[in-house]
């Protein structure tokens, strides 16, 4: 935070940092810290840092006992920095939190996003040459590192920004980093090797910082890999760090259309409640001027250019983690039938453990909500270099995957705030089924089934209301479950990704162990695990897998198991053989996973809060995984 010639009150500068960590935190990061200049009549000859674990609250009333502060003092020239941050190295402790520091004067501190994968050789060799260590941080070598290069600078003119440069050539890894020091007041360097935004708007304040951080501008500056961001007497200069003649790089200033209201939580007691309930309106804003119902055709225009080059591929690759993973997961068997070609989905971390083999006239989808999570981005690069065209599907604009991707699908899902992913997921899986309408827009074979799934996509808002209006009925179930310690979620073929969804949203947010089995594989193991004391929620819809589950089922009642169903309406025989039933409104095969992945959703948000938890912060969860 830059206050450059505008008088302010230490008070309001650290408010404007404070609010700035609160509007990221529901990404569910666990220790925050601000490095402010410091009291005195040379206020910028010295840094203040405040860290503290915990909510941001905690750090603003951490701040506020500091009797030693006058925070009412006026500064006309002054760049706070602050970070909250997401444990990766050591336990979350004020130590272990940003901004790190090269010294206990705080000559030098630095927030950093990322990691550093040299840490351990630059820590040995900085430990040598007698710096002391405090965290078990990898970013705290970087102070160390700045601190050592100034101390033992050739000339007492070297630019801060060269210092900083000189940083970066020693180190391995993915990293975005703000430095600020006693040395030079008023200044700031950003730079970035996989990720770093830098706002601002154009009077006086500069902002760099993560996109939701920002509270004062609607403005920002990508920065580019290698790009170095010097913010001086007011005015920001943005160069590459290996310059080449006659090169200046242009960053042109963006406007976000992010709607501050968007991401309020209204009357909703949590963000994921809320997103829960906006799905009738995320999936229809996901289709919205891409399908023409009375036509029946589906236009994505992101795609559009690449249609005939994706057509003429050899196999598809959806890549993705976690929730977005399972929105691959369910879309498979659907794409396989509409596109005709072989579909392989991956978890991005493993995809590249194994060094797949990836070749040119293969397509690689990339599914992210966010746009950054590390994995995903790394496989993305991985394709990319094997001259794969990579296709994005994403729901923020402008993030790493959107902008590194050949071409790309936005899913408008609007902002997802709780860090359990819901509204995102079902846009998805919306995304992915019309690109497999896209892609079979020409095959006279599939029109019918075109018809059937456009049909059902165009009802889709309402069917997701119907399993809204069963909460009650939901709630009442997870009062009868939230004691348990495990919760097993079985089901087959299309809404087998829904068992993994719905246990993957059990175990984030309520701690309780669960796990999504395929009912294929009961025999093969699960079985030994039901008794009449393991609860068991079951998916068994009308389609092609509807026999084989309900043999799944009798395999369940003959080991005194009580299974709660998930089933379509008017379905008595289901009905007759379990504990419980949710009955869910009936669509096409396909599209079954998205009704009846809500009531899960539902589910293990009732589950998390009446077991006492924070819903949109589980606990050693970020929104954002950006480390690998
Ligand atoms: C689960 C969840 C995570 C994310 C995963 C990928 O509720 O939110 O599993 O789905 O970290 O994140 P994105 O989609 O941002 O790449």
């Amino acid at each position: 935070y830059l206050n450059y010639r505008v008088p302010q009150t230490r008070r309001d500068i650290i408010q404007t940092l404070i609010k700035g960590l609160q509007r990221m935190e529901y990404r569910g990061y666990d220790s925050a810290g601000v490095a402010v200049d410091g009291s005195g009549k040379d206020h910028a000859a010295s840094i203040s840092l405040y860290k503290k674990t915990g909510k941001v609250k905690a750090l603003d009333e951490e701040i506020y006992k500091n009797n030693s502060i006058d925070f009412e003092a006026e500064l006309d020239t002054h760049f706070g920095i602050a970070h909250t941050r997401w444990a990766t190295h050591g336990e979350p402790s004020p130590l272990n939190s940003h901004p790190h520091r090269s010294d206990k004067n705080n000559e030098f501190v630095v927030i950093h996003n990322g990691i550093i994968t040299n840490y351990k050789e630059l820590k040995k060799y900085l430990v040598s040459k007698g710096y002391d260590f405090e965290s078990d941080t990898d970013t705290e070598v970087i102070p160390k590192l700045i601190k050592y290069l100034y101390d033992n600078r050739e000339s007492n003119y070297m630019s801060f920004s060269t210092l900083v440069e000189r940083v970066i050539q020693q180190l391995e890894g993915a990293f975005a980093l703000v430095f600020k020091s006693i040395h030079f007041p008023g200044e700031a360097i950003a730079t970035r090797s996989v990720r770093a935004m830098v706002s601002l708007n154009c009077n006086t304040l500069k902002f760099p910082c993560s996109l939701l951080a920002l509270s004062h501008t609607n403005k920002v500056i990508y920065l580019e890999d290698d790009d170095i961001a010097v913010v001086v007497e007011g005015k920001l200069y943005v160069h590459r760090i290996k310059r080449t003649a006659g090169e200046d790089p242009v960053r042109v200033i963006q406007t976000l259309q992010m709607e501050l209201q968007q991401i309020m939580k209204g009357n909703f007691k949590a963000f994921m409640q809320k997103e829960i309930f906006e799905q009738p309106e995320s999936v229809v804003n996901t289709m919205r001027g891409r399908i023409c119902f009375d036509s029946n055709t589906v236009i994505l225009g992101g795609l559009s250019d690449h249609l005939k080059e994706i057509k003429r591929c050899r196999r598809l690759i959806v890549i993705g983690c976690g929730t977005s993973y399972h929105a691959g997961v369910a879309t498979r068997q659907i794409l396989e039938e509409l596109t005709e070609l072989p579909v392989m989905v991956e978890l991005a971390s493993d995809f590249l453990d194994r060094i797949t083999p990836v070749f040119r006239d293969d397509v690689c989808f990339f599914i992210s909500q966010s746009g950054e999570t590390a994995d995903t981005l790394m496989a993305l690069r991985y394709c990319k270099q094997r001259g794969a065209l990579t296709v994005g599907v994403t729901n923020t604009v402008g993030s790493s995957i959107c902008r590194e991707t050949n071409c790309g699908v936005h899913i408008n899902a609007g902002p997802e705030v709780g860090v359990a992913s819901t509204k995102a997921y079902t846009s998805q899986f919306v995304s992915l089924i019309m690109f497999g309408l896209m892609m079979s827009e020409d095959r006279l074979s599939m029109q019918q089934r075109r018809l059937e799934i456009i049909n059902g996509l165009q009802k889709l808002p309402e069917l997701i209301k119907e399993v809204l209006a069963l909460d009650d009925q939901i709630k009442s179930i997870a009062d009868e479950l939230h004691h348990q310690r495990s919760l097993l979620v079985m089901g087959r073929g299309y809404n087998y990704a829904t068992c993994l969804e719905g246990a993957l949203k059990i175990k984030e947010i309520t701690y309780m162990h669960s796990e999504g089995i395929l009912a294929g594989e009961l025999k093969h193991g699960p079985l030994a695990l039901i008794d009449k004391h393991m609860p068991v929620i079951m998916v068994i819809m009308r389609d092609a897998c509807y026999k084989k589950c309900h043999n799944a089922l009798e395999q369940v009642t003959a080991r005194q198991g009580r299974p709660i169903i998930l089933c379509c309406q008017d379905d008595p025989e289901i009905s007759k053989m379990a504990y419980k039933t949710i009955e869910l409104p009936h669509t096409v095969d396909c599209l079954q996973g998205i009704i009846s992945v809500i009531p899960l959703q539902l589910i293990s948000f009732h589950l998390a809060v009446l077991r006492g938890y924070d819903v949109d912060y589980p606990r050693n969860l970020a929104k954002s995984v950006t480390v690998e």
